[in-house]
């Protein structure tokens, strides 16, 4: 039994996460930390609804839906924010570092939005701001990239960070089902949040990805800074097609050296069935990380879920518990080499196209003459379904690596054919 004075902890949010870590406390896992460290001892929870059930039982008196009595509280050192979105949890965060109390989040989103006000008003103040939850869910990447891997220059990260969106490709890819079709049926199940405009559009993975920037190359990546694109426009060809052509098609979370800065993008991708990415599928999340020391790394885990979750929370909260000798927020507040975001007109990969044409002499002739004008070279063509009532068919056509402006200008050039009907996918080819 440890001798230490107990550390008070506050949480902000009995929902999903809060009441896993509640439970956690109760069960004594915060006086894991070893000797000398301060147990843990939840005091109060913050809620918007007293009346609502809840999945936790707390002695009288803990929950609460007054902010001041959880932030304001002199017995408690640490809050726990898990309430999500940007307001009101900024203000309760910075409140909070302001009465210099140490501060644990799940929260992407205000981390995203507000992170660099956060990091510097934490560093001012001298108390801890820490963010496992935030990305991955359980998976440790945080901790390995702030810590571990500080003596690597990270070179790239790519990563599924959304498990919502890897549940329905998986499912399109597998059951060749319509994205609709696999929505209603994803949030049927609970796994898709009834306004899923967060993780299929990518917003989601977008803000995780801008909290890895972060930590992983120490600079601040704003929203629209990423370039992002969700998965509501897939086709069920596309699995199909991408099938044929030895790819699966994932969300992909990218942010890598490039041109001297650093490229950050979300959007679906090919990647090859050879590479072991193609194989996280359903709620799974993974993140590839490569050093140049290190070289390359692989973390996989439940990126969501109350216990993964509250494994992450709980980690972060015994770190302080324990008051490691780790500098504060690591990369989040180290100088770094002034690294600039690079716009993603200067990205170079493969690209896979598929346009529905006219299935007529010279079609074809017409499309490469005007890829061929703009450098963007032709590894196949291959004809695949064709509609003979419309005389017309999918034309796939994959390409050498080529650069995204001149991509998006072969696309406009392309719709404007009179013998295309519609270009029904542009999308990249991820390299390895
Ligand atoms: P949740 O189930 O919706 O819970 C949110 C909690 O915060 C609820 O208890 C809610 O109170 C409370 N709350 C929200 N706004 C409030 C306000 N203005 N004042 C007082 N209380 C307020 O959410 P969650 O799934 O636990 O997620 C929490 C955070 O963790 C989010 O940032 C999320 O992105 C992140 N996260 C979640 C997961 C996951 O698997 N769920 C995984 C990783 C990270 P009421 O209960 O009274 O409404
Ligand atoms: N909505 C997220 C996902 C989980 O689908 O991965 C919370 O981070």
């Amino acid at each position: 039994m440890s001798t230490a004075r107990p550390l008070g902890v506050g949480l902000l949010g009995l929902g999903v996460v809060g009441s896993a870590v509640a439970e956690a406390l109760v069960a004594g896992r915060g006086q894991l930390a070893g000797e000398g460290a301060r147990p843990l001892v939840l005091k109060r929870a913050l809620v918007r609804d007293l009346i609502r059930p809840r999945l936790v039982t707390l002695p009288d008196g803990v929950v609460t839906t007054d902010p001041a009595a959880v932030i304001d509280d002199p017995q408690i050192g640490v809050i726990v924010e898990v309430m999500g979105g940007e307001q009101p949890a900024f203000d309760y965060l910075s409140r909070a570092i302001d009465g210099g109390k140490h501060v644990v989040t799940a929260n992407k989103e205000v981390l995203c939005k507000k992170g660099d006000a956060l990091f510097a008003h934490a560093a001012k103040r001298g108390v801890r701001l820490l963010h496992e939850a935030s990305v991955g869910g359980g998976i440790p990447i945080i901790g390995p990239l702030s810590s571990d891997l500080l003596a690597n220059q990270i070179n790239s990260i790519r990563a599924i960070i959304n498990g919502t969106t890897n549940y329905i490709l998986t499912k399109m890819a597998n059951e060749r089902a319509s994205f609709d079709q696999v929505l209603k049926e994803a949030q049927a199940l609970g796994y898709a949040e009834a306004d899923p405009t967060a993780d299929v559009d990518g917003w989601d993975a977008a803000y995780k990805l801008s909290v890895l920037t972060r930590v992983a190359f120490g600079v601040s990546a704003p929203l629209d800074a990423i370039h992002r694109e969700g998965i509501r426009g897939l086709e069920t060809q596309e699995f199909r097609y991408a099938a044929t052509l030895g790819y699966t098609i994932k969300l992909l979370a990218a942010a890598r050296r490039e041109q001297g800065g650093v490229l950050v993008r979300v959007h679906p991708a090919l990647i090859p069935n050879s590479v072991p990415m193609a194989k996280v599928d359903g709620v799974l999340n993974v993140v590839e990380v490569e050093g140049d020391l290190v070289g390359p790394l692989w973390f996989q885990g439940r990126g969501a879920g109350p216990k993964p979750t509250a494994s992450a929370v709980m980690g972060d909260l015994l770190r302080i518990a324990r008051g490691a000798e780790i500098r504060k927020n690591a990369r989040a507040s180290r100088p770094a080499p002034a690294l600039q975001l690079v716009s993603m007109d200067a990205h170079e990969c493969k690209y896979y196209f598929r346009l529905v044409c006219k299935d007529r002499p010279g079609v074809l002739a017409q499309i490469a003459g005007i890829l061929g004008r703009l450098q963007i070279s032709i590894a196949s063509v291959i004809q695949m379904d064709t509609n003979p009532d419309r005389r017309e068919a999918d034309l796939v056509i994959m390409t050498h690596p080529s650069v995204e402006k001149s991509v998006q200008q072969a696309v406009r050039e392309i719709r404007d054919l009179g013998v295309v009907a519609r270009v029904a996918a542009v999308l990249r080819v991820e390299g390895y």
